[in-house]
């Protein structure tokens, strides 16, 4: 599949933990396609995970951020700079967690200090990341940030806890960050709404087996997996999507659009 349309350019992906992360096989489709980056991750996430073979995988340095710490995203951007030898081209945010969702806190109890951490973990630690970003003038012109969400930002999955909460705040920061970013340098912001996957992040989520498999007898195309979102990713960092700004883009195949599909109507049916 590699075209090697990334080469030449260099930049930051955050949020791979293990090999089934969606940032893990963005950053193998990125080297695939010719791209240099830093690999990042929080701290505490690096000890559970096993980044340093992924990063051995990919000629690629790890450098530890807590995505909510300003002073950790500041050394980050500047040693990636440093280090890739010159401004950044792309910057993938794969980050998400919420401790209500990982206790099993139903949002009609919801502990709220446990909000708060997720919403600044999940959706503001993106306007930290690029305000960083722009303050240092970091990114090229037509350089390209990506953040991951899902559409429990704009319907009801019940399940999806106060993570819907976040992803609609973060696909607002996109837009709002994203005008100035475009304006000022020429840099374009827009998240994927990616199908139900099958990760640590995804596996927190209760009943997700249920609503993979509802998406996937929804969705034309069935559900898109990680290694499908790591293409689409790639074409976002490339030029061939230079006047693509300011979107949520769906990537999952067409479930977003369908009402109801042949399949569930048929395993409902009771006449
Ligand atoms: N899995 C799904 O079903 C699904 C669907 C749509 C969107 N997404 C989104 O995709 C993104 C990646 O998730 P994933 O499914 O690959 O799961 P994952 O658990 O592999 O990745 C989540 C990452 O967030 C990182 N993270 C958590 N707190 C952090 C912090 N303070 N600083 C820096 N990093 C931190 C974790 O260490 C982990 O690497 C998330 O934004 C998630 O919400 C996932």
């Amino acid at each position: 599949m590699s075209h090697r349309i990334l080469e030449g350019k260099r930049g930051v992906i955050f949020g791979a933990l293990d090999d089934q992360s969606i940032a893990w096989k963005t950053a193998k489709a990125v080297a695939d396609a010719g791209g240099k980056f830093v690999l990042t991750n929080a701290p505490v996430a690096m000890r559970m995970g096993t980044i340093n073979n992924l990063a051995e995988e990919t000629g690629s340095i790890v450098i530890p951020a807590d995505a909510t710490n300003m002073e950790d995203l500041e050394n980050l951007v500047d040693k990636a700079v440093e280090n890739l030898g010159g401004k950044l081209d792309f910057v993938l945010h794969s980050i998400g967690m919420s401790i209500n969702v990982r206790k099993g806190k139903h949002y009609t109890d919801l502990n709220h200090d446990w909000m708060a951490k997720g919403w600044d973990v999940s959706a503001v630690s993106f306007h930290k990341l690029m305000q960083t970003l722009y303050k240092k003038d970091a990114m090229n012109a037509w350089g390209s940030i990506v953040g991951l969400s899902y559409i429990a930002a704009q319907r009801t999955f019940p399940n999806y806890n106060d993570m819907a909460d976040n992803k609609a705040y973060l696909e607002s920061i996109a837009r709002s960050f994203g005008y100035f970013f475009g304006k000022e340098k020429k840099v374009r912001v827009n998240t994927i709404s990616q199908s139900p996957t099958l990760t640590t992040a995804g596996k927190g989520v209760k009943g997700l087996d249920g609503f993979l498999h509802y998406a996937e007898k929804t969705a034309p195309l069935g559900n898109a997996t990680a290694e499908d979102c790591a293409n689409y990713t790639v074409m976002m960092f490339s030029d061939y999507t230079k006047k693509v700004t300011l979107q949520n883009l769906f990537h999952d195949g067409g479930f977003s659009n369908v009402g109801v599909s042949q399949e569930i109507i048929d395993a409902l049916d009771q006449s």
